[in-house]
């Protein structure tokens, strides 16, 4: 079998950074955690996916972070789908802590986010985001070279009404009234407000 055509594909070093070589398309959630003195804390993530068809949640995040440090230390988290006129928002999750190197450091950012409580379990969702999930920690993988993948069982779903499907025929409404929000790693966003039909292949199924 013939190998890649080296005219048109370029073979990069897996030892080197290769991720932000190209673009790819991403999810943008923001995760919640609570912090140890009982305030809440946000943060965005792309590397992030429901774990198979059922009542699974993961993300990838480094031990470094305090999202990290707050879920493995509570058991829970929550999951915000931002909307795309929310990006700034979600973008500000991310903004550097203040204060001094030993603690306690601060994101003064996360004050300007709107947030609502969690029900099931002990958290804050952004607010007028379109899909929310609660979860606690079923497992994680660490070592992930600096990063670990924390998964998590959901114990509670809310959609907003506008972004849920009801029939196959409103599909494209529903995208045009509450278009998605994709991050295209490592510097673009997109708000995608149509799309088409998937081409499945007769007899497809899951
Ligand atoms: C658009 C965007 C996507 C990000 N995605 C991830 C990610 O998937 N995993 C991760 O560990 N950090 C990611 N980050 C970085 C952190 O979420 C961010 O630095 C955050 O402030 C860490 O905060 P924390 O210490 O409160 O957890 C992302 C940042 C941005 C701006």
């Amino acid at each position: 079998m013939d190998t890649l055509d080296s005219d048109t594909v370029v073979s990069l070093d897996p030892d080197q950074p290769f991720w932000e070589r190209f673009y790819m398309v991403a999810p943008l959630v923001v995760i919640g955690t609570q912090n140890d003195d009982d305030t809440y804390n946000l943060a965005p993530k792309h590397m992030a996916s429901p774990m198979g068809w059922s009542d699974y949640f993961g993300f990838v995040c480094t031990p470094r972070h305090k999202t990290y440090r707050n879920a493995v230390a509570q058991d829970v988290f929550t999951v915000s789908f931002p909307k795309p006129s929310q990006v700034v928002l979600a973008s500000l999750a991310a903004s550097p802590r203040v204060g001094p190197p030993e603690g306690p450091r601060r994101k003064p950012s996360l004050d300007q986010l709107p947030t609502r409580a969690a029900t099931e379990v002990e958290g804050v969702f952004l607010e007028d985001a379109y899909l929310f999930l609660e979860c606690e920690v079923e497992r994680r993988v660490d070592e992930l070279g600096e990063n670990s993948l924390l998964i998590g069982k959901v114990q509670a779903v809310h959609v907003d009404k506008k972004a849920l499907r009801v029939s196959e025929q409103s599909d494209n409404k529903t995208l045009r009234e509450t278009p998605l929000l994709a991050y295209l790693p490592p510097n673009r966003y997109a708000s995608i407000d149509s799309a088409n039909a998937f081409p499945f292949p007769a007899g497809f199924e899951k």
